[in-house]
């Protein structure tokens, strides 16, 4: 069955452009990112990573380790490197797995028969620092993702792990957010005592608490 949200995070081992690591062992207490892409030396791919690695500060910012992963080798992952840098201004900065006989990629899900037998879709997994699954995208190769919505999924989830609070439709960090239903008014009086916007019971509007 295909991993889903709340799920462990299969642990691993992998050879990578950073060496030899053990994924729960590498993350640590951090937060991680782990994103599947076809194939190296591919139009979408490049700019994929070199954009990942261009937003590595917001990355670290938020405590947040990123690892990518491909069915190539890890000296085609080195060559593509200078040709990402050339074209995109970063190289990846962050460990590349090499993963040529498919075990991460068929333990992740990685691969969907149906688009391709030997390739990765675009997957994107965000884990939490419990190791558990807090987010699973696929994409289709010819379809780069939105790696800001990535992070602003993380900013997010970032946030509800600390508040009961959701947020809303298209939400930024910064917004204004939602209390979450489990909250009755009077714990929610007790949080937030200058009160809350409410359009329905159900849908009361706060400011974003501070972290
Ligand atoms: C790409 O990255 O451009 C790509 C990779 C595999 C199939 C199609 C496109």
């Amino acid at each position: 069955m295909a991993l889903q949200l709340g799920d462990l995070a299969p642990d691993f081992e992998a050879d990578t452009t950073e060496g030899h690591i053990r994924l729960h062992e590498w993350l640590g207490n951090s937060w991680g990112v782990l994103f599947s892409h076809p194939k190296d030396f591919t139009p979408v791919c490049t700019t994929e990573l070199g954009y990942t690695a261009k937003l590595k500060p917001e990355f670290d910012r938020r405590g947040v380790k990123v690892i990518g992963l491909s069915v190539d080798p890890l000296d085609a992952h080195r060559r593509w490197s200078k040709d990402i840098e050339e074209t995109q201004g970063f190289a990846p900065n962050f460990p590349m797995i090499a993963d040529p006989d498919r075990k991460i990629a068929n333990l992740y899900g990685m691969i969907h028969p149906n688009a391709s037998d030997t390739l990765t879709v675009r997957s994107a997994f965000i884990i939490g620092p419990d190791k558990k699954i807090k987010l699973s995208i696929n994409y289709p190769a010819s379809t780069g993702r939105n790696f800001d919505e990535i992070l602003r999924v993380i900013d997010s989830l970032q946030l509800t792990a600390k508040h009961q609070v959701a947020t809303p439709v298209n939400w930024k960090n910064g917004e204004d957010v939602i209390i979450v239903p489990s909250v009755s008014d009077d714990d929610a009086r007790k949080k937030y005592p200058e009160g809350w916007k409410a359009a329905k019971p159900y849908l009361r509007i706060v400011p974003q608490p501070k972290s």
